[in-house]
């Protein structure tokens, strides 16, 4: 549909998904955007590239950020009144990226694990070790009802030397959630040739930008104006499940 107020620059192929379901845009409660002008300014390039919804995920994490719903709702209220007040014209949501731990157990047995719509919850490895119960905590959280996306499986190394692990975890119904900027190639090339592995193995059910601050979107735009956006864009597009399982 044509766009008035759309400044997407001119040759820029629209975005084949228009649901960011990972991104740090909530002001002060991770390593994401610091405050929430900043937040916003994401906001709106991501609206350019014709994002038209945002779940906002930031870090639930032992020690680090150890977020819960009285931590993020504030924040998340900061930066839904800055984007309302810039006019920009987005569905903002919010959830969370829970790294499998001892943190992320408690909280799930206090009941503040806020998951996405229709019960998908965005999980993580730490990016030293797989999670040492990590078979029987996606168990656990299918058997209650959730439905566990693990973030970037491209980015934890350690399943470099085992591929067939990543086979065996989709196959047991875990979703896979591929970054962009691993696309782009910001984490190095072995990344990138992992995500791209995971394309041609049909096990990327969901793409998100990931994107924490302005570096990465600089990042994200150079990519979306790259042949390999266009390459990986031919292979994903239709085959995601950013906009319809929501
Ligand atoms: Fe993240």
């Amino acid at each position: 549909m044509f766009n008035f107020f759309r400044k997407k620059p001119a040759g820029r192929p629209e975005l084949f998904f228009h649901t960011d379901i990972h991104c740090h845009l909530i002001p002060g409660i991770d390593d994401g955007q610091r405050d929430a002008d900043g937040g916003a300014d994401l906001v709106a390039h991501e609206k350019e590239w014709g994002i038209e919804r945002i779940i906002a995920t930031p870090h639930v994490t032992q020690d680090t950020f150890e977020n819960t719903p009285s931590s993020i709702q504030p924040a998340f209220d900061k930066l839904q009144d800055t984007v309302r007040q810039r006019g920009i014209n987005i569905e903002l949501l919010h959830s969370a990226e829970y790294r499998l731990d001892a943190f992320f157990a408690a909280q799930l047995e206090k009941g503040l694990v806020n998951p996405m719509p229709n019960n998908y919850l965005l999980v993580e490895n730490s990016f030293i070790q797989e999670a040492w119960n990590l078979d029987k905590m996606l168990f656990d959280l299918k058997m209650r009802g959730y439905k566990p996306i693990l973030a970037h499986p491209e980015r934890y190394v350690y399943y470099f030397p085992k591929k067939e692990r990543y086979r065996q975890l989709h196959d047991a119904g875990t979703l896979f959630q591929v970054n962009m900027l691993s696309l782009a190639g910001n984490y190095g090339k072995e990344v990138k040739q992992m995500a791209e592995h995971l394309i041609d193995s049909d096990m990327v059910d969901f793409v998100g930008t990931d994107m924490h601050n302005h570096k990465h979107c600089a990042i994200l735009e150079q990519y979306l104006d790259s042949k390999d956006y266009r390459r990986h864009a031919a292979k994903l597009s239709g085959r995601v499940f950013n906009d319809s399982a929501f």
